[in-house]
């Protein structure tokens, strides 16, 4: 195959290519993007498409911004990687934004993606676990935490699991915010899961009622309730994170996605009890927390915190919450419910909702599909109100 974007011919050399050379493992969209500017993407005919997915949500300050290229290059020119035998200077001060955003937490650790930080996470509860006697994990239904073992072994859906056995024997699955399931907690619970907003699982947050009962039990058997804000973290539901919506305390908060503004990174916060778990050489990584990933997380913390963001995405959350609900009325036999958390939201339909993405792009828009009949939009922080008309006008057609 030729090299040179100019040669190739997209829909014959790049699609062949790909069927005949990769695992499996994904069903690829039609679009080929070659560039993306802001919420746009483009295809080679320079057709811009609104991109309301983000890269699953990782995209915060949409694509190609000057702010993250200026970072990142800048880093580029120092140094592109670091081992975490140095003090790597944009880790510090990312650190230092990141838990000024998150009371009660006073310990940070780099990793690569979501599930490393779930890993992590699930390696911290363990030693906690034997430290203090306990054993269960529980996670819940519809839960999504990543592909590696121990993230499967909290991650609900059998289509994800099948022929991935044996998972971690103490791991057990509670309906989601069903109080009632809650009452299996006790004094051998070692820890609580938790997406405070399902996201893969149809952007579902957990309701004031569950909220307080696991509040409750938190306190009353000081099991560690770890939140996985790696979908709902870094002000995607206009707090910096989803738990801060609600009463109840994390011990542990994993995240991902947007942190590093595009580019790989996640993180693990702890408090100081947690921090007593590990010590020199009980955990690490090569890459995590990689000088320019932690760079371009700068430029998106100033955002969130300097330029007003988290205060933007509530807005234009309330904006994009109107839309859809003027949706609603105007397509009831089509849209069952819409749901909205900040910039997360959910369009719920009466049928299948696989054939959508599809139909969308013919418009010009990416969206994604959920949870068999929800469509899932995701879509760049920094969106504006006319890109939302935009979204309405597309979805009229649509429908
Ligand atoms: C809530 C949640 N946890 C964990 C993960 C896994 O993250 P990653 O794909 O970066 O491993 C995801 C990914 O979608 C997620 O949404």
């Amino acid at each position: 195959m030729s090299t040179k974007l100019s040669e190739i011919s997209f829909q014959t050399d790049l699609v062949s290519e790909e069927k005949k050379n990769f695992f499996e493992t994904y069903k690829r969209s039609s679009l080929i993007p070659t560039r993306g500017e802001g919420v746009y993407l483009f295809d080679d005919q320079g057709k811009p498409y609104l991109d309301l997915v983000a890269g699953l949500g990782v995209n915060a300050l949409g694509h190609a911004h000057p702010g993250i290229i200026k970072a990142v290059t800048d880093q580029m020119n120092r140094f592109s990687h670091l081992s975490n035998a140095f003090i790597n200077i944009p880790q510090v001060l990312l650190t230092e934004k990141i838990l000024q955003a998150t009371p009660g937490m006073t310990r940070v650790f780099f990793s690569n993606s979501g599930a490393e930080s779930v890993e992590g996470a699930l390696k911290l509860v363990r030693r906690w676990a034997r430290k203090n006697g306990r054993s269960d994990i529980y996670a819940f239904s519809k839960g999504f935490h990543g592909r590696t073992l121990g993230a499967l072994s909290l991650t609900y859906k059998d289509k994800y699991r099948e022929g991935y056995d044996p998972f971690m024997p103490e791991v057990k699955h509670l309906q989601f915010d069903s109080i009632k399931d809650l009452s299996q907690i006790n004094e051998n619970t070692a820890a609580v899961v938790l997406e405070f907003v399902l996201g893969e699982g149809g952007i579902r947050p957990i309701s004031c009622e569950f909220a307080d009962e696991l509040d409750r039990l938190h306190r009353k058997y000081k099991f560690l309730l770890v939140a996985d804000e790696i979908q709902s973290g870094i002000g995607r539901t206009g707090q910096f994170f989803a738990y801060q919506w609600y009463t109840l305390k994390p011990d542990i908060v994993v995240s991902a996605k947007p942190i590093g503004g595009g580019l790989p990174l996640g993180v693990i916060l702890g408090s100081e009890e947690i921090n007593s778990l590990w010590h020199v050489g009980d955990h690490g990584t090569t890459f995590g927390g990689n000088p320019v990933a932690c760079a371009a997380g700068q430029v998106v913390m100033n955002w969130l915190f300097e330029q007003n963001g988290l205060e933007h995405v509530k807005q234009t959350g309330k904006i994009l919450s109107e839309a859809l609900k003027h949706l609603q009325e105007l397509f009831p036999k089509k849209i069952k419910s819409v749901r909205t958390f900040g910039l997360m939201a959910a369009i719920e339909l009466f049928e299948d909702s696989s054939p959508y993405p599809a139909k969308a792009l013919e418009e010009g828009m990416i969206i994604n599909s959920t949870d068999s009949t929800v469509i899932r939009l995701l879509p760049p922080l920094i969106i504006t109100e006319a890109q939302i008309q935009e979204m309405t006008e597309k979805f009229k057609r649509i429908f």
